[in-house]
């Protein structure tokens, strides 16, 4: 049987803009509370499965930790050892796992396997990354601005490198939180034409980086070969050479921009070492804020 009328977030737009606020500002009452040392456990006796068909550092602790903290538990499922990794069909497992915990988070390579799970989940399913998008960054990267300087609304982002995930969920964020993009990319490495239709009165596409910095308020970039296109490593690094983010770049922006990077980063690839080490970074609170967001998310998505 299908199950429905569930909440899930799956892409940023499974939220309104409205909910997105809600979740940014919420992040940030649970970072202070986090930070006084207060036990606030809502979550108590609820379980998370996280299935995870990709690495993962970031998504995998801050998710971990955040039930932990929040007084339940979280399970880790790799391929390697469940049936998943055998050929169980994805529609059951949705079932089976979804009959034993509150929540399921998965991430993994085709967008449609989570759907496919959200579609015979009897709890939320939240996507910790597909090929197509990363919604969870997108929180924690809302967060670190908002923190930093403000709403985000009216400002302009520079997007620099490859049309991918990271980028297609700062596409659906621009739309949501109303900033302008603009996406700086090799000819060929574009976002996929789907996410441009839905997102085209807040973006702009070029392959001149110089200009596509210039006034910007916050630089992001990621890496040029993402997991899964490991092959395609030294090919990306000929397409990508006139994109790393430099101080050179840097110092086109608002004086007061930020740089951020979703990490795993490789400085003298897609960053210089003086960039994401700067003064101009926030890589490092970006990162802290997975954590945080992801339990504003929990808290939206299990207890409101
Ligand atoms: N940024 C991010 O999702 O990191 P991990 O791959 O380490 O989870
Ligand atoms: N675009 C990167 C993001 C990693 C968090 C990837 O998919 O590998």
């Amino acid at each position: 049987m299908k199950t429905s009328n569930i909440r899930h977030f799956l892409t940023l737009t499974d939220l309104s803009s409205a909910e997105f606020r809600r979740i940014i500002h919420r992040a940030i009452e649970l970072k202070a509370i986090q930070h006084r040392g207060e036990i606030y456990e809502p979550l108590k006796h609820k379980v998370l499965a996280m299935i995870f068909d990709k690495s993962s550092t970031r998504t995998r602790v801050s998710f971990e930790a955040g039930m932990a903290q929040f007084g339940g538990h979280a399970i880790f499922l790799s391929p390697r050892d469940t049936q998943l990794g055998r050929g169980e069909p994805v529609e059951d497992s949705a079932r089976v796992l979804s009959s034993m915990t509150d929540c399921l988070m998965v991430r993994t390579f085709a967008h449609e396997n989570v759907e496919r799970l959200a579609e015979y989940s009897s709890v939320p399913v939240i996507n910790g990354l597909t090929d197509d998008v990363h919604p969870c960054q997108l929180l924690a990267d809302m967060q670190t601005y908002f923190e930093q300087r403000g709403d985000i609304k009216g400002k302009t982002v520079t997007w620099v490198g490859d049309g991918n995930n990271m980028c297609h969920s700062y596409m659906h964020a621009a739309r949501l939180l109303e900033f302008k993009l603009i996406i700086a990319c090799p000819e060929g490495f574009e976002p996929q034409q789907s996410f441009i239709d839905e997102t085209r009165d807040y973006i702009e596409i070029t392959s001149d980086v110089t200009s596509a910095c210039r006034n910007s308020d916050l630089i992001v970039t990621d890496v040029w070969a993402s997991m899964g296109q490991e092959k395609e490593q030294k090919v990306r690094e000929q397409a990508f050479l006139k994109f790393q983010v430099t101080s050179e770049l840097m110092s086109l922006a608002n004086a007061d921009a930020l740089f951020m990077h979703c990490l795993p980063a490789h400085r003298g690839e897609e960053v210089s070492a003086e960039v994401i080490d700067g003064n101009q970074s926030v890589v490092w609170d970006e990162a802290e804020n997975r954590l945080h967001a992801q339990k504003a998310l929990l808290e939206f998505l299990l207890v409101d």
